[in-house]
């Protein structure tokens, strides 16, 4: 296979190396009208005006873009895509009103699937990840995180974090592994929960960290979950072992999770549905990046959406991605993910893509370019059969993905 690429004839392409929120100078998803993508040996060599790049890489193969748009592959910074068993009659019981919470005090919700997952070895979680990650690849993601968190032991957290391990190997999304010990309560701890939040601190936090099989560690503060404290216990047990803190916070009610991630100077602070006023500031005015996941929100019916435009305008630094898990996000779609992020938090359809692009890579500490179509950055591309970048959003859920090319090679 030749080592470059020529990508012709788009309508748009959208290098989504802009800044975060649109001004009517500003363009966060930097688009370019007839301009081509040069790539060489895997990386983005090049992009500007079509006329310049065909006599400069006259030599290099030509891609047909048909006048469709080009994008960064989403990079999609929140899933737990690595579990067992679909939990499809929780759906059912929600659809009669049983709120996500009480199906979670009855025993099901996440320790339905930690239950599910400790039954089933490495292999069977690696053979039943695959078909979910090409889902995710079919719907234009190139980089994933992919969380622990449905093992709640030592042994069965390290079993899913050697699953991810092994999974980057075999099918082309780029999966970054994050360490989410604390994303409940197990059952056997249910009456000393101390002990358990001993255990992630002195064992598992040191296990994940030695064996070198995550990058991240998460927890999932919530009323009813882990409280202030305890997240911050753990949390600062992961960075002294060299894992960057993140934290599922404010999801469904607020607690200062927002507070707490810029405190520490975590990498991302996610969900956000119900962030205070004073989380809002807090994170503007971190590093912190605020991940908000409207397929979750959506999904379980709630009434209230995070308020991306206030975190905007605040000055944060936003990702959007999908939460993809068993109980309350069983998307692997990022467009769908776009869509909710205009229609409903009031992102323009511009900032929503460099969101869930760049804004991405951000909330990883990608530091390689990734999520943009910058020169150097990994050729992680997505062609859509659309007229325009905005055009992407506003085509709610259609199957519009002609093409998806990860490290320069065609994959979709
Ligand atoms: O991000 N909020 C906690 N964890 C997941 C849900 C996991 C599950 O229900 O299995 C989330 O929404
Ligand atoms: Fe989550």
């Amino acid at each position: 296979m030749p080592s470059t690429l020529l990508f012709v004839n788009a309508a748009q392409v959208a290098a989504c190396t802009g800044p975060v929120r649109q001004t009517p100078d500003a363009d966060p998803a930097a688009v370019q009208s007839g301009a081509a993508v040069a790539v060489r040996d895997g990386r983005i060599a090049a992009v500007g005006a079509e006329a310049d790049l065909l006599r400069e890489f006259a030599d290099a193969e030509r891609v047909d873009c048909a006048g469709g748009v080009l994008t960064p592959g989403f990079v999609d910074s929140h899933t737990h895509a690595v579990f067992g068993r679909y939990r499809t009659e929780e759906y059912a019981l929600r659809c009669t009103g049983v709120p996500y919470m009480e199906i979670a005090r009855r025993g099901s919700g996440i320790n339905a699937s930690v239950r599910d997952l400790r039954a089933r070895s490495e292999d069977e979680l690696v053979q039943m990840a695959l078909p979910r990650l090409n889902e995710m690849l079919r719907c234009g993601t190139t980089t994933a995180e992919v969380k622990s968190g449905y093992g709640l032991s030592t042994a069965d957290e390290l079993k899913t974090l050697r699953a991810i391990r092994r999974l980057n190997d075999l099918q082309p999304i780029e999966l970054i592994p994050t360490f989410l010990g604390g994303h409940e309560v197990p059952p056997e701890f249910k009456n000393d929960r101390a002990a358990y939040v001993d255990l992630l601190v002195n064992e598992m936090v040191p296990a994940v960290a030695e064996a070198g099989l995550a990058r991240f560690c998460d927890v999932f503060m919530e009323p009813g979950v882990f409280d202030r404290a305890e997240t911050e216990r753990i949390l600062r047990a992961g960075l002294e072992h060299g894992l960057r803190p993140k934290l599922h916070a404010d999801e469904l009610e607020g607690s200062g999770g927002a507070e707490l991630g810029a405190e520490l100077g975590a990498a991302s602070v996610d969900h956000l549905g119900d962030i205070s006023e004073a989380g809002i500031a807090a994170v503007a005015g971190s590093s912190t990046v605020a991940t908000l996941l409207p397929a979750t929100l959506f999904f379980l019916g709630r009434p209230r959406w995070a308020p991306g435009r206030a975190l905007i305008d605040a000055g944060a630094t936003v990702a959007l991605a999908t939460d993809f898990n068993p109980g309350s996000s069983p998307t692997p779609s990022m467009h769908f993910v776009l869509t909710a992020a205009c229609s409903r938090m009031g992102f323009s359809p511009h900032e929503a893509l460099r969101a869930a692009t760049a804004g991405g890579a951000a909330a990883l500490e990608l530091g390689d370019g990734r999520g943009t179509l910058a020169p150097g950055a990994p050729a992680d591309l997505v062609l859509w059969r659309a007229q325009s970048a905005g055009e992407i959003p506003y085509r709610l859920a259609a199957p519009i993905i002609e093409g998806v090319w990860k490290a320069g090679e065609r994959v979709i």
